[in-house]
């Protein structure tokens, strides 16, 4: 049964080029689950954006000495090409900024106002005594109130993921410059978690035994401290805030984790309108049998988990306090929060700052998308923190996407092309021979299912079995000692030649790109797995913008395939790309030691 499926992927910061530690955790993970969901015939609508509003942009912007919105548009543009390059298959990577993403954000404020999820209060801000500026949470540094560690942040504490104000911090200073703050009175507007601790209590409760248990025992330890949150900020760059005597204040915008996920709906919005069906985002969000997965990184659990569920059920009348769906109609709430864990580098955090960093671009520059999606898929961050170093990349690279499934494909494709120039017919099979079709075959329902799970270190593992199995039957038949013998030859090497149709099929989710290489090799026609353009589009005559969208609507099924005896084949190119050991050393000079 076909199903609609959102694929919602974490917005990143438009404030720098993006880092495979990102990309490692939102990025691979929702492509490969997408791909794979088109394949198996489900309706996928795979959503995100740049998200460039907040302390975030404006701390960077200052820095460059450039203002908010020149920066957004600087990096949502370098984003999109990042994202673009690695293939990753968004039905709509759009932004924050957009007249549409306003408009849904503040109907979705108003909608929570009216159900009464929403309320004032005044509040003490703090200011740098210094400059006189308002100090967002996040420059503020101090002790935890709740855990004791003292590397806590105004906003939160990454030791026990504790919501905090600032004010609640013990020896707060500034990240900026090291000074005390001063707190002073400041009106915002708060989000009433507290009333909806019960429905999100049986919420969490129901996704027992479904999500990653790390993702899920992280949610239900932060329902113990549910607390209004403040859901505006003193400062200029952002979504105003959409009530009388509000909107028009300069000082006052609503928080950005607040419009921030709610561009998942207004992209998905942005979507219908663009494909002409204005509606059809209703499919993904408003029918029961809808399914939505939120791809991100652990810090922002508390977002996806609570905060935007929270939300969700607030604006849907389904809180504490009741209520009745806003204009929009009532919304659903995530199926499942997908988060992996941290990526270091060679045993240290990313940092741009001290340039232990390895930014997507200048990767892309030197390898290719293929040889990291498989090592963040292979050996990524998906239950643990988990290190990349340079050394494990040409390993892997080298022995087993070269040496395993290159050498699979190209000995196989290039003996059947100088020897037969087209597929051959198998004779009469032997015990080996159906055994490894079997095999072959009977791989595609464990690995899908790892995929349909998210679990996919488990599902490329699998896949990759089926390779070496592969590879263990050519030597052990020799057919290039075969010469006397062309029928037996023709039986292997079809043989060998349906494997590979089979893994390439497997591994399309991972390895697109690699994937429509060996399709067009075996003498496929037409697009197997579509990949993704950026093109610019503008709003009511705006500033054009760059948006990721794409056809995906391939040849690929989640199927074995009949092979076809008789399909020309040409001479194999070579699939992946064998590094040279010194890279190891040249990669780890880039980085400052
Ligand atoms: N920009 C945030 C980050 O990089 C992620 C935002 S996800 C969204 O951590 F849901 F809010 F969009
Ligand atoms: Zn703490």
């Amino acid at each position: 049964m076909s199903q609609h499926i959102l694929t919602a992927v974490a917005w990143p910061y438009a404030n720098g080029p993006r880092h495979i530690g990102h990309v490692s955790g939102f990025g691979v993970p929702s492509d490969v689950f997408s791909r794979y969901q088109r394949m198996a015939g489900n309706k996928v609508l795979m959503v995100s954006g740049t998200d460039e509003h907040g302390t975030p942009i404006q701390v960077q912007a200052d820095k460059e000495g450039v203002t908010a919105r020149e920066l957004a548009d600087r990096y949502n543009r370098v984003i999109a090409e990042d994202l673009t390059g690695l293939g990753l298959s968004y039905d709509l990577f759009t932004r924050t900024t957009t007249k549409n993403h306003y408009a849904v954000t503040q109907e979705i404020f108003k909608g929570l106002y009216d159900n009464g999820y929403i309320f004032p209060k005044t509040t003490m801000g703090a200011i740098s005594p210094s400059t006189g500026r308002t100090l967002p949470d996040r420059y503020i540094e101090g002790t935890c109130p709740i855990c004791g560690y003292d590397g806590a942040r105004g906003d939160q504490c990454d030791n026990c993921g504790n919501q905090l104000d600032p004010i609640q911090l013990i020896h707060p200073k500034s990240r900026i410059n090291g000074e005390t703050p001063i707190f002073v009175e400041t009106e915002h507007f708060m989000l009433d978690l507290p009333a909806f601790a019960e429905v999100l209590g049986s919420y969490l409760q129901s996704k027992q035994g479904e999500w990653r248990p790390n993702v899920l025992k992280f949610a239900l330890n932060l329902l113990g401290d549910l607390q209004p949150r403040a859901i505006s900020r003193d400062l200029d760059w952002g979504v105003p805030i959409p009530l009388d005597g509000w909107r028009d204040q300069p000082n006052k915008r609503l928080y950005v984790w607040f419009d921030a996920v709610i561009g998942y709906l207004s992209a998905s919005i942005e979507w219908a309108r663009r494909s002409g069906d204005p509606d059809a985002w209703r499919q993904w969000w408003q029918n029961p049998d809808a399914r939505g997965y939120y791809f991100m990184g652990k810090d922002n659990i508390v977002f996806h988990a609570e905060i935007w569920p929270a939300m969700l059920l607030g604006y849907s009348g389904q809180g504490g306090r009741g209520g009745s769906p806003g204009s929009l109609g009532a919304l659903n709430v995530p199926s499942e929060v997908v988060s992996s864990e941290f990526l270091t580098m060679e045993g240290k955090k990313f940092s741009s700052s001290r340039q232990v960093v390895i930014y997507v671009r200048d990767f892309l520059a030197r390898y290719d998308a293929d040889a990291l999606r498989y090592y963040i898929s292979v050996a990524g961050p998906e239950n643990q923190d988990t290190d990349f170093t340079w050394q494990e990349f040409v390993n892997r690279n080298n022995g087993e996407l070269v040496a395993a499934w290159g050498n699979l494909v190209n000995r196989s494709i290039s003996m059947a092309a100088k020897n037969f120039g087209a597929i051959p017919e198998a004779g009469e099979l032997t015990d080996a021979d159906r055994a490894l079709l079997e095999r072959s075959r009977n791989a595609f329902g464990p690995v899908g299912a790892e995929l349909n799970r998210s679990r996919f270190k488990n599902a490329i593992t699998e896949a990759f079995d089926v390779v070496r199995d592969a590879n263990r039957y050519l030597a052990e038949q020799e057919p290039w000692k075969l010469k006397d013998d062309t029928e037996r030859q023709k039986s292997i090497l079809h043989v060998a030649l349906q494997v590979v149709d089979d893994a390439k099929t497997m591994l399309t989710p991972f390895l697109p790109g690699s994937s429509n290489k060996v399709h067009a090799m075996l003498g496929g026609e037409g697009v197997w797995s579509g990949m993704p353009e950026m093109h610019d589009v503008d709003e009511d005559g705006g500033t054009p913008y760059p948006v990721i969208t794409g056809d995906y609507q391939g040849a690929a099924q989640w199927e074995h395939r009949q092979i076809k005896p008789g399909t020309p084949l040409a001479p194999p190119v070579p699939l992946f790309k064998k590094l040279d050991p010194k890279v190891v050393d040249e990669e780890l000079a880039r980085l400052a030691d």
